[in-house]
């Protein structure tokens, strides 16, 4: 048995971008289906959804793609109908879509870059987790986890995306707040340096290696060794599992320790 056996889990962001790496919603989209579960996986692009079904059903995973833009509200709203019209339920509900492009500081941030990170990073949770909340409270309970980052607690140089993490981390306390006596758990991972393809996103271009850019991204890190979108998805597991039941509203950072600097 695994430890989400017969969970109807759906992964928002379950796709990802290409890359030498596994990201964290494709890991815990295939670990998931490991442990038993029924997985939908929701992708703008609905070629990357595909790819991570194909991968859960080589290992005989149950899974099932669709393609939805979180961007857009009704998308949000679509995908909760379309997992309960495809599954029957959702016990558990991934929001780990975040991007960063166009991200900067305060004063060269474009006012379009910061509505677009706070639109897909921050409220598509609320409106994702408003569409699924009625249908798990009525069943008695559920598990919903929001993908944040570190970089809600130190963002660095750019605003927005910091900015936008750190309003996940204040909802994911809020709705664990507001829906307890529903028996919903709402927690929060905070993935630090994680090998991921969105993490040679921000490799320079000027001949660094993938390995000096590790290496680099390495120092600092107590643990001694950046992340793998496993460690996020054991996380993350861990978190929608009968043995979390008296954890919610949790803000775990994943990060080898960096938040103890
Ligand atoms: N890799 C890291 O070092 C790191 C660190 C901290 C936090 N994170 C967080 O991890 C999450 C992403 O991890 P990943 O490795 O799966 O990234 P990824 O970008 O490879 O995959 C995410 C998927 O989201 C999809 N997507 C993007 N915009 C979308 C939209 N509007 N609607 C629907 N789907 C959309 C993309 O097509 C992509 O397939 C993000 O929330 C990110 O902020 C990553």
């Amino acid at each position: 048995m695994g430890q989400a056996q017969n969970k109807r889990v759906v992964v928002v962001g379950g796709g990802q971008r290409d890359g030498a790496t596994i990201g964290n919603g494709r890991a815990m989209a295939v670990l998931f289906a490991r442990n038993g579960a029924e997985v939908l996986v929701v992708d703008r692009d609905l070629d990357r959804a595909e790819a991570t079904v194909e991968q859960i059903k080589e290992e005989s995973g149950r899974a099932r793609s669709f393609a939805a833009d979180v961007s857009q509200s009704k998308d949000c709203e679509c995908i909760i109908s379309h997992a309960v019209e495809t599954m029957g339920g959702v016990e558990i509900l991934v929001n780990n879509v975040g991007v960063v492009d166009g991200d900067s500081d305060g004063l060269s941030l474009a006012e379009e870059a910061w509505d677009r990170i706070m639109t897909i990073n921050l409220k598509s949770i609320w409106l994702t987790s408003r569409a699924c909340l009625p249908l798990m409270r009525k069943a008695g309970g559920g598990v919903i986890i929001n993908i944040s980052s570190i970089a809600a607690l130190n963002m660095g140089s750019n605003l927005s995306y910091g900015m936008s993490k750190s309003g996940v981390n204040m909802l994911t306390t809020r709705l664990a707040k507001e829906n307890a006596p529903y028996n919903v758990r709402v927690n929060a991972i905070m993935p630090g340096s994680v090998e991921t393809p969105m993490f040679y996103q921000s490799m320079p271009t000027d001949g660094m290696t993938p390995e000096e850019y590790r290496s680099q991204r390495t120092k600092g890190i107590p643990l001694g060794r950046v992340g793998t979108a496993w460690d996020i998805a054991h996380a993350a597991l861990f978190l929608a599992s009968d043995e979390a039941s008296f954890i919610t509203g949790v803000l775990l950072p994943v990060d080898g320790g960096i938040h103890t600097r």
